[in-house]
C-alpha cells in the first residue's frame, strides 16, 4: 500500500509581516522562519507522518538546501530512492509572507523541480507500478504530470490531482483521467473562471468540472470546511474551529492525510474528515511541514472530537 508522490520540493522562507512594503519602501517585519516545503514534499511528509509508506519522486539542487531536503525526507521515513540531485540548478525555494490575519502570499522559484521529466517516471517504473495511489500537483512541468497520469491509468492505479498552483493551461481531459481532483476555492475560480465567494457559487463552479467529466471533486475551503462532489451527490464537511496562526501548507496537510487514510480504508468521507482535522491542527502552528501534528497528536485530537 505505497503512495507515490510525484512532485515538487521547496525550501520555505517565511516572513511574518505586519504589512507588505510598497515599491521603494523598506519595512521591518517581526519574524522569519525557514523550513522544508513544496506542495509535493509537504503532501509526502504529511502522509508519512501518519504512517503511510511513501515513495517520493522529485529533484533537488546541488546546494545545501538540496541536502537538507533529502535528510528531511529520511527523517520522516519517505523513500528517497528516486530523489535526485541536479548539478546545474538551485533547489526550489519559496519566499512566503504571512500577515497578521494568518493569510499567506507565496512566490515559488521552481529551480531543480523543473528537471523532473517523464523519463524519470520511466526510471522508477518498477517501483511505481507497485503503488496504490499517485498524488500529483502542478509545481512540476505539466508534461510530467500528464505522463504520470497516463502511467497510472495503464497500471490501474488511482490518481489524486491537486491542481495547485492553478493554471488555465491544465488540460481538463487529462484531469478527467484522475480519480480525485482536489483544488481549493481560489484554484477552482482560476480553473473555471467562475466566482467562488459563496458555497452555492463553489458548488456551481465544481459542477462545471463534473460536467466536463471529472469524477470526484473535493474543494478545500479553509475555515468553511470541504465540499465533496460527484455527479450524484454533494457532501459538505465542516471544518474544525481552531485558532489559526499560519495556514501555509494546510491544503497539503489535508491531501497527505486524505491519501494516507484513503489507501488504508477506501472510505472517502472519513478520509476527508480526518484530513480536515489534520490540516486544522497544522494551522495552529507556524511553518509548513514543521507545523504538522504527529500521529499521536492527531489520534488524540481525533479521539476527543468523536
Ligand atoms: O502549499 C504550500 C507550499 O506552496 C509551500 O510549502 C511552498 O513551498 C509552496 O510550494
Ligand atoms: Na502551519
Amino acid at each position: 500500500m505505497k503512495i507515490a508522490v510525484i512532485g515538487s520540493n521547496m525550501v520555505d522562507l517565511i516572513s511574518y509581516i505586519d504589512k507588505m512594503p510598497a515599491p521603494g519602501e523598506t519595512l521591518e517585519a517581526p519574524d522569519f522562519s525557514i523550513g522544508c516545503g513544496g506542495k509535493g514534499a509537504n503532501q509526502a511528509v504529511a502522509a508519512a507522518t501518519l504512517g503511510a509508506d511513501v515513495l517520493m519522486l522529485t529533484k533537488v539542487g546541488a546546494d545545501m538546501f538540496g541536502d537538507n531536503t533529502i535528510q528531511n525526507f529520511k527523517k520522516y521515513k519517505v523513500d528517497t530512492t528516486f530523489v535526485e540531485k541536479v548539478s546545474h540548478m538551485s533547489s526550489g525555494v519559496a519566499p512566503i509572507f504571512v500577515d497578521k490575519s494568518s493569510q499567506n502570499s507565496i512566490l515559488i522559484i521552481k529551480g531543480a523541480n523543473k528537471c523532473l521529466l517523464p523519463a524519470d517516471i520511466d526510471k522508477a517504473a518498477d517501483s511505481l507500478k507497485e503503488c496504490s495511489l499517485f498524488v500529483l500537483q502542478l509545481e512540476i512541468n505539466l508534461e510530467t504530470v500528464y505522463y504520470a497520469i497516463q502511467f497510472a491509468n495503464t497500471y490501474q492505479i488511482p490518481v489524486l490531482l491537486n491542481p495547485a498552483p492553478a493554471t488555465k493551461d491544465l488540460n481538463i481531459a487529462m484531469a478527467c483521467k484522475c480519480d480525485f481532483f482536489v483544488p481549493n476555492e481560489t484554484e477552482l475560480a482560476i480553473l473555471t473562471g467562475m466566482p467562488v465567494k459563496t458555497e452555492a457559487e463553489i458548488q456551481q463552479a465544481a459542477n462545471v468540472l463534473l460536467e466536463q467529466g471529472l469524477k470526484n471533486v473535493i474543494v478545500t475551503m479553509g475555515q468553511r470546511g470541504a465540499m465533496w462532489m460527484t455527479k450524484e451527490q454533494t457532501e459538505c464537511i465542516p471544518a474544525y474551529t481552531v485558532n489559526a496562526v499560519d495556514t501555509t501548507g494546510a491544503g497539503d496537510a489535508f491531501i497527505g492525510c486524505f491519501a494516507d487514510h484513503y489507501v488504508k480504508t477506501k472510505d472517502v468521507m472519513e478520509s476527508i474528515r480526518k484530513a480536515s482535522a489534520f490540516s486544522a491542527l497544522s494551522v495552529m502552528k507556524r511553518g509548513t511541514q514543521i507545523s504538522y501534528p504527529t500521529r499521536q497528536e492527531m489520534e488524540e485530537f481525533w479521539g476527543r472530537h468523536q
